[in-house]
């Protein structure tokens, strides 16, 4: 989906940074610069340092919550008792962004709920101060990971809500890009 979203608002005119994890995805748009990180230490440096100078940022990662307090050097050899892991908690790029948004820039987030999706979806962008967030459904076969088709409703934050049939990721990306020159517009 940040694919799909970056291609099309850099279609639209608008200059795009791209901070991506690793993914097999290609990307080449003269209005597009990536940045290429492989943790969410390094996205949240790259987010953090790149939003003040934009009109606004989707934050569309399914950035990880946990990262290993430690990582080994070497394999780690197959032993008979239990294996544990210990994990620490991953910095929120959303929410950071979220506490230094200025007047008029524009912060768009994602949820993938398994239940109380749109409850769960409102908390998020009242907790990260997004000004709207984009629910990925679950409820349909063809939706979500490992798909090319998604189904989505958009939440703004006076509660406006948009909702989207089955179709396509690309043309998924157009409508929530409309409604963020909207949006834009209206700031
Ligand atoms: N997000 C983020 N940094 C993280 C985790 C999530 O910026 N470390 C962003 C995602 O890119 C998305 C939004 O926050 O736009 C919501 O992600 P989600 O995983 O649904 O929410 P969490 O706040 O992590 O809550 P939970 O996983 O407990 O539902
Ligand atoms: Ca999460």
């Amino acid at each position: 989906m940040g694919y799909a979203i970056a291609t099309c608002l850099a279609d639209n005119g608008a200059e795009v940074i791209l901070v991506s994890g690793p993914t097999a995805l290609s990307i080449s748009h003269p209005n597009i610069r990536k940045i290429d990180v492989t943790s969410a230490d390094e996205m949240y440096q790259a987010s953090l340092s790149a939003f003040p100078a934009c009109d606004g940022a989707v934050m569309s990662a399914a950035v990880a919550d946990y990262a290993p307090v430690k990582t080994e050097q070497q394999k780690v050899k197959r032993a008979k008792d239990n294996y544990t892991i210990e994990l620490k908690p991953n910095p929120d790029i959303a929410a950071s962004l979220g506490e230094i948004k200025k007047e008029g820039q524009l912060l768009v987030g994602f949820a993938l709920e398994t239940h109380d999706e749109e409850d769960n979806a409102r908390r998020k962008l009242e907790k990260k101060n997004l000004d709207f967030i984009v629910l990925n459904s679950l409820q349909d076969k063809g939706a979500g990971f490992q798909h090319d088709t998604n189904r989505i409703t958009i939440i703004e934050r006076n509660g406006t809500k948009h909702r989207f049939g089955l179709k396509p990721k690309t043309e998924v990306a157009a409508d929530i890009v409309n409604v963020m020159l909207d949006m834009l517009k209206r700031k």
